[in-house]
């Protein structure tokens, strides 16, 4: 057992095992059931006598509730109750998913907020009656609806004060720079857009509950259905196998499953909840809009001296979060004189959460572009540039960095892509009505590790069954961590079995942050080498002499089947996993680089990716196919955030006007060309014992900025403003 990760784990024993499958690109086990309908996702069970609730949004921004007309509603066919108690409005978003809710069900914080659940004996029921209940609101103002940072109306509080940095004397270091950037960038808010909807099936049994739900981190997610309800953690189990995509907006609960787990109980059947898309994007929540100040100053060479990054994010006025915005600019490059800081507007917006790689993911891109407007005014290669930056230790700790192949990707990266043949003017090449650029960026997220459990079992017929609560949001974790115990245990990959996404298992670190791979299998390696002690000394070998292979156990000169050693009783083991010294001692981050070529139309100003190219450092890979997955699908998320994502509030009455994904543009097929993904050998023991680090975020974090820096290429446009509408360019 390995407990708190203290050391790094330098033994090279998985690189020493005997059947290859960490790292080898193999399917995900689940992938047939979810392409064939099979899988059982949160709002497909079949339950007997389950009935429908539908939500009834507020059409205010700011207000009160003073009086919900049931009687409305009373005549209406299959109408069974209206649900709209304190308990269920709880706006159970995460930031303040647990805790008790700053105001109760008469108070309206933004438009879109679950105000009451109709619930019916069917769907159709249950909305008609939604949609004609009379609800009376007394709308109050003036009420913040716009992130107009200018706006002196605005409050403003300072925010993420523990990473603020202030350091040496940056305005100094401004005027004394050779050369100097001073920009402001601007980033409009996302939706997480999941492809599967928020959606909770609830039912009692006596005083327990069993909801099954679309959620990523269930452990934490029991805790937090359990406050809002008032009771145990030992009465709530939570099944979410089958995820389809969370991004962020799954990591809490949120009104559904309160909202179905009270109707429930009221009513003594299973309540299902299922948002429509609109109401997804109306009421769980956003990532925030940003507009962030870059400084860099540098010396004639374009070494930077200094580095700011003041960021303002928004948020609902009673909520904690932030955006991270300049996370990644406290390690990424040097410059002695520092500045870095977020604030928050407190607007009436749908909830500010965290939206896949928080912070990164919009910081990157902004900071990325600013550092390509400085190595125009160096006269140096941008590639150049990054290299010429690289810290040797921590710009303010100076504390070391664990494995870093930000130079190698950058290289790497250059070599492949034919970076080479760019023309650093612009408007250097044009291909009949098009313009064509090139561009580039790093890309950095951090690093962590959480605390996981997980179970491992060798049967006696020599089989393996892998448990965790762990979710699989359609990242891999099936496959993933089938590979590591089946490795450990010289077990063919077709005899493990994983079970993940029911409350009740051992709780893994669930699926956000990047560390659900990395954290919930490193709980599995630490239960397999668990068993492999207790086959080392069955066999009567050392544990290090052991090998074990397609269910055969060899050492000391003696071998046996696997299934033999285990004899009648299984084997089973729990492997634990905390954070420890080593995320204290080492500035831990996965990196890389991205490159990408653009055509930008000389008349319209639209702009078409035409190819792009990222190379990734991350630690060890675990299985090749859903890593390069993780980072295509971060690449296309690249290309939403530089283009076309961006959700347009109203700014009379705070409306969402696109809220569903015909309005609300993720890139098609179209928007998509051919990406290739290179991904880095690399070895981190002080990031886990599987020396692996987290890749899930990493492909969004900078991307969009080497497409800014590809359309600057192109035409000579340097657009500050994502997403880079057509209106901007031209
Ligand atoms: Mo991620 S935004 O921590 O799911």
């Amino acid at each position: 057992m390995f407990g708190m990760y203290n050391k790094p784990d330098t033994d090279n024993f998985l690189d020493t095992t005997a059947q290859g499958l960490i790292g080898a690109p193999l399917d995900r086990p689940e992938g047939k059931l979810k392409v064939t309908g099979t899988a059982c996702y949160a709002a497909e069970y079949v339950l007997p006598d389950c009935v429908e609730g539908a939500f009834v949004l507020a059409p205010i921004s700011a207000g009160t509730v003073k009086w919900i007309d049931r009687a409305s509603i009373a005549g209406m066919p299959g109408v069974l109750g209206v649900f709209a108690d304190d308990a269920m409005l709880r706006r159970a978003a995460q930031g303040t998913a647990g805790k008790a809710p700053a105001q109760g069900v008469q108070t309206v914080d933004y438009f879109g907020q679950p105000v009451a659940l109709v619930v019916a004996e069917t769907f159709e029921q249950a909305v008609a009656a939604a949609n004609a209940l009379q609800i009376e609101y007394a709308a109050t103002d003036p009420v913040q609806l716009d992130f107009d940072p200018e706006a002196e109306t605005t409050p403003v509080v300072d925010a993420r004060e523990d990473s603020a940095v202030d350091q040496g004397d940056l305005d100094q270091a401004m005027r004394d720079a050779i050369h100097s950037v001073d920009v402001t960038y601007r980033t409009e808010a996302h939706a997480a857009a999941a492809m599967e909807p928020h959606a909770a099936m609830a039912e009692w049994n006596d005083d327990h509950l069993t909801l099954r739900g679309s959620y990523q981190m269930i452990g934490h997610n029991v805790a937090e259905l359990a406050d809002s309800l008032g009771i145990s953690e030992k009465n709530v189990r939570i099944l979410a196998p089958y995820v389809g995509g969370g991004f962020g907006s799954k990591l809490g609960i949120s009104y559904e499953a309160v909202a179905a787990a009270i109707a429930a109980r009221e009513l003594a059947r299973p309540v299902r909840v299922v948002l429509s898309r609109q109401q997804v994007f109306r009421a769980v929540m956003r990532r925030s809009e940003t507009r962030q100040h870059i400084r860099l100053a540098a010396d004639a060479e374009g070494r930077l001296t200094g580095i700011g990054h003041e960021a303002l994010t928004s948020n609902l006025p009673d909520e904690d979060f932030a955006e991270p915005v300049t996370q990644a600019t406290d390690f990424l490059y040097r410059g002695e004189h520092r500045r870095l800081a977020v604030k928050r507007a407190k607007i009436a917006r749908t909830p500010a959460g965290s939206v896949r790689a928080p912070g990164e993911a919009v910081g990157m891109q902004a900071l990325e572009a600013a550092m390509d407007e400085l190595a125009e005014r160096v006269g140096l290669d941008p590639v150049e540039l990054r290299l010429r930056n690289i810290p040797e230790r921590h710009p303010s700790s100076g504390t070391p960095y664990s494995s870093r192949m930000l130079a190698q990707a950058l290289e790497e990266g250059a070599r492949s892509f034919g970076w080479d043949r760019r023309k650093p003017q612009p408007c250097a090449r044009r291909e009949g009505d098009w313009w064509i650029g090139m561009g580039m960026a790093s890309a950095a997220r951090v690093n962590m590790m959480m605390p996981a459990k997980a179970r491992v079992t060798l049967t006696p017929q020599g089989g393996l069954v892998v448990e965790s609560d762990q979710t699989d949001i359609g990242t891999g974790s099936y496959a993933i961590l089938g590979q590591i115990a089946g490795e450990t245990l010289g077990i063919p990959i077709d005899h493990v079995s994983v079970r993940l996404g029911d409350s009740a298992l051992p709780t893994g670190a669930g699926s956000g942050g990047s560390f659900g791979a990395i954290s919930t299998g490193s709980a599995v390696l630490s239960a397999s080498r668990a068993i492999r002690k207790t086959l080392a000394s069955r066999l009567g070998c050392r544990t290090d002499e052991l090998v074990l292979r397609d269910g055969h156990a060899a050492g000391g000169n003696r071998s046996a089947s696997i299934a033999d050693l285990v004899g009648e009783e299984a084997l089973v083991e729990t492997g634990r996993i905390k954070p420890g010294k080593t995320a204290m001692q080492y500035t831990q981050a996965s990196y890389g680089a991205f490159f990408a070529e653009v055509a930008v139309n000389v008349w319209t100003g639209e702009t078409r990716v035409r190819r792009m190219t990222g190379a990734f450092g991350f630690g060890r890979v675990l299985n090749a196919k859903t890593a390069r997955s993780q980072c295509l699908g971060g690449m296309v998320w690249c290309i939403g955030s530089a283009l076309t994502e961006e959700l347009a509030f109203d700014r009379r009455d705070g409306h969402l006007a696109n809220p569903d994904l015909a309005e609300y543009h993720v890139p098609v097929h179209r928007d998509v060309p051919d990406l290739d993904v290179i991904l880095l050998e690399e070895r981190d023991p002080a990031a886990s014992p599987l020396q692996a680090k987290g890749v899930g975020e990493l492909g969004i974090c900078g991307g969009a900025g080497a497409i800014c820096n590809a359309i600057y290429n192109a035409c000579g446009v340097r657009v500050r403003s994502f997403p880079m509408t057509l209106d901007k360019i031209i």
